[in-house]
């Protein structure tokens, strides 16, 4: 483990991996509801995606069990997290997105854990989904794509 990863990470990753396990059985249904809220709350999203929505689901819950089982080593996640960062600004992705796909995202997990959620979980997927979408939106930066205000707000 490379010394510079503190005990917060480390402590994140256990409580990360715990509350994915007790997920674990309804994960599929967990990121179909993910999506089905998402385009109920933020309509104006749908567009960007497929119509087929099923390996898209397979797409985002490969990339969810990834951030969480290598949580304990993000040199080894940032250059992934980058490049998924630029890919986005193709999809058409706007900087903004990112608030309303972590808040939904937090909303389900909370919903399908029930009781068995807790502080510690949240934050810790707060902090989590921070680091990834901080990456994702830090490369699309850089890339120079979002270069006026205006697309920031948009
Ligand atoms: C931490 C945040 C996010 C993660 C981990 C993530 C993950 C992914 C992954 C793994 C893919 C598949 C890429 C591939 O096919 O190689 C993808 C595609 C996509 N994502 Fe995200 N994403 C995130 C945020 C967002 C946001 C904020 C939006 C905007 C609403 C978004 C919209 C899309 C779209 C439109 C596609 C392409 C769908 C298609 O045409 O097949 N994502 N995402």
């Amino acid at each position: 483990m490379a010394a510079d990863i503190n005990a917060r990470r480390i402590e994140d990753h256990r409580l990360l991996g715990e509350s994915l396990g007790l997920l674990a059985p309804v994960a599929h249904d967990v990121v179909a509801a993910f999506y089905q809220q998402l385009f109920l709350d933020y309509p104006q999203v749908r567009g960007l995606f497929p119509a087929t929505m099923q390996t898209q689901r397979e797409k985002l819950l490969a990339a969810i069990i990834a951030l969480v089982t290598h949580y304990d080593r993000p040199d080894r996640l940032t250059p992934a997290l980058a490049s998924l960062g630029r890919k986005h600004i193709r999809y058409g992705t706007q900087l903004s997105h990112y608030a309303a796909v972590g808040e939904t995202l937090l909303t389900v997990l909370r919903r399908f854990a029930g009781t068995a959620w807790n502080d510690e979980y949240e934050g810790a997927w707060q902090r989590a989904y921070t680091f990834a979408a901080g990456t994702m939106m830090m490369a699309a930066v850089e890339a120079a794509e979002y270069g006026t205000p205006n697309r920031l707000a948009a």
